[in-house]
């Protein structure tokens, strides 16, 4: 766990990971819209962290357990010690839930399960749920302490009465917990959002549904909702405005030390070395590892930047080694990892010359926070390796340098706009993500110089279309793949017998999820015709229309 004073506001919402899928969308929706959220692992979580006093609020995530399972993830201490206020998200507000005396019937004995959209109706009776019977003015007291000043209204603030929600829960709260008051139902789930007073009057507020899936269509609205009305924040966060802040953090962690950088001519590493450029100036070494895996122009397009940015760039040539190394594999995950270790090998040789020269303290990364959450812990929710991926944000720490890593509390949207402020040229900016191992995930089969020739030049004639067309900038990403399939086609009078390349646009928002662009099938067609007429060695075009899940981006 990293040191208290290193939150980056003076303001936070502390988000509790209990191992969702959509953990992340909860802080992404927050900061959205201005209020600073950062994630903490549940069994990371120290009672001091939480009573810190930058944190306004705790958010209870999600999760894949059951909370009534004897294996349930639990906060090392009683949730009812955190004097802030609560709100817990499905499996959070369950084992708040749990916690608190209510009841949670698991889905093994037959509670209802809820999944994908339902309706959510919100009540505005304040009445206990399923709790035992009471005399009717009892009752009316009861209610109009827990109602007090409109409490629970403001939970609701700029949501309509009825509105569509997005649910993923097997088991299912059937009584809440004693003094607590049900807030809104669904069809199935008539406890679908609950809420409570604890300790120091602090409020426990317990939804069933996400918030922060966007199918959950004023979800943002009651994330916001909790952080202004219940937490009290005043909501000013901006990426934009770190700017000074992490220049000063840097130039006091490196004093006069010096920093090697590797660069992609990413958006990440970019602004990663424009910032410790601002910082320490001549103390930085940026380094362009190419190997030979690159789009079009790529090479000179980074050195130009960098040019204008003022930022001197070696670059090294490691083509032929990486060319050499990838001959004969096929395996996507072979190729990844000859790719991502040679890579490392290329820098250190660069690195261990410099340090012949001079002394090298620090090392930059562009590293940003989902890399961080998901690399806290390994067993988060037991996922899956789908891909090993490799960027220059994973180099290896025996290299025996400290790691400058302003960017870790950053999403990619954030880093965007704090290269904006920065002055990185906007084109760099927007450009689209490109995957660290390169052309060679989009060449299935094995790689070779003249494959990736011709995938360049494929690529190059979809992206120069996409940006006469004007599409660029509305697709987060679009490039081609070179198939390892060959058809049969007529050209001229002749017959040819080429290869098949497929293209692929899609629209996401980070990469996690991605349905395919929409195109119009007449710009398709040319894109298609002038790849056919131009670049030899290919004689046929597919588009790709599959969202992710099931397909990844990449095809490898
Ligand atoms: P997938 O194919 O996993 O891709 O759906 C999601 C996003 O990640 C990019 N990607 C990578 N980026 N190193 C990177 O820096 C990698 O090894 C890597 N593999 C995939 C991909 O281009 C897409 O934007």
């Amino acid at each position: 766990m990293r040191p208290l004073q290193r939150f980056m506001s003076e303001e936070l919402l502390l988000i509790v990971d209990f191992g969702s899928q959509f953990t992340q969308l909860i802080a992404r929706r927050l900061r959205d819209a201005g209020f600073y959220a950062e994630i903490v692992p549940h069994h990371r979580l120290e009672l001091n962290h939480a009573q810190h006093e930058a944190v306004r609020g705790v958010v209870l995530s999600g999760g894949p357990s059951s909370a009534v399972a004897e294996s349930a993830p639990q906060l090392k201490f009683p949730t009812e010690q955190i004097p802030r206020p609560l709100l817990g998200i499905c499996y959070g507000s369950q084992s708040l839930v749990a916690a608190l005396g209510g009841t949670v019937a698991p889905s093994s004995q037959g509670a209802a399960g809820e999944y994908g959209k339902a309706t959510l109706q919100v009540r505005e009776d304040y009445v206990e749920g399923d709790s035992p019977p009471m005399a009717k003015k009892t009752r009316a007291k009861k209610t109009q302490k827990l109602n007090g000043a409109t409490r629970w209204q403001a939970l609701w603030h700029c949501v309509p009465r009825s509105s569509t929600v997005w649910m993923s829960h097997g088991d299912s709260i059937v009584r809440l917990p004693e003094g607590f008051v049900a807030l809104a139902a669904s069809e199935r789930s008539p406890l679908a959002a609950l809420g409570g007073v604890g300790e120091g009057g602090h409020v426990r507020i317990g939804l069933q549904f996400h918030p922060e899936v966007s199918h959950t269509e004023h979800g943002a609205q009651i994330l916001v909702n909790f952080a202004r009305h219940y937490c009290h924040m005043k909501g000013d966060f901006r990426a934009d405005n770190l700017k000074n802040s992490l220049i000063a953090k840097i130039r006091s962690q490196i004093g006069k030390g010096k920093v090697l950088c590797a660069v992609s001519g990413g958006v990440d590493s970019t602004v990663t070395a424009r910032l410790v450029h601002e910082a320490c100036g001549e103390s930085l070494h940026c380094v362009f590892v190419d190997h030979g895996l690159l789009r079009a122009g790529e090479g000179a397009e980074v050195r130009r930047y960098f040019a204008r940015l003022g930022i001197e760039l070696a670059v090294i040539d490691a083509s032929a080694r990486f060319f050499a190394a990838l001959k004969g594999a096929v395996d996507p995950e072979r190729k990844r990892k000859i790719i991502g270790e040679l890579f490392i090998k290329s820098f250190e040789n660069h690195a261990s010359q410099l340090a012949r020269r001079e002394k090298i303290r620090f090392m930059a990364q562009g590293t940003l926070y989902p890399d961080v959450i998901e690399s806290i812990d390994e067993n988060r929710g037991g996922a899956m390796t789908i891909k090993s991926h490799h960027n220059v944000g994973g180099l290896p720490k025996h290299m025996g340098f400290e790691l400058v890593e302003p960017l870790r509390k950053l999403f990619k949207d954030e880093v965007r706009a704090l290269g904006q402020a920065l002055g990185v040229p906007a084109p760099m900016l927007k450009r689209h993500p490109f995957p660290g191992p390169g052309l060679a995930i989009r060449i299935p089969g094995e790689v070779t110089p003249e494959k990736c020739e011709c995938l360049r030049r494929v690529d190059n004639i979809f992206i120069d279309m996409l940006r006469a067309a004007k599409l660029y900038d509305k697709i987060w990403q679009a490039f081609a793949v070179l198939l390892p399939v060959r058809s049969v086609g007529v050209m001229g009078d002749g017959r040819s017998y080429e290869h098949a390349c497929s293209l692929r646009a899609i629209c996401s928002t980070d990469g996690m999820t991605a349905e395919p662009y929409d195109f119009d099938p007449a710009f398709l067609r040319r894109v298609a015709t002038r790849i056919v007429n131009e670049v030899d060695g290919v004689n046929r075009v597919l588009y790709d229309v599959t969202a992710k899940p099931p397909a990844t981006i990449e095809w490898e």
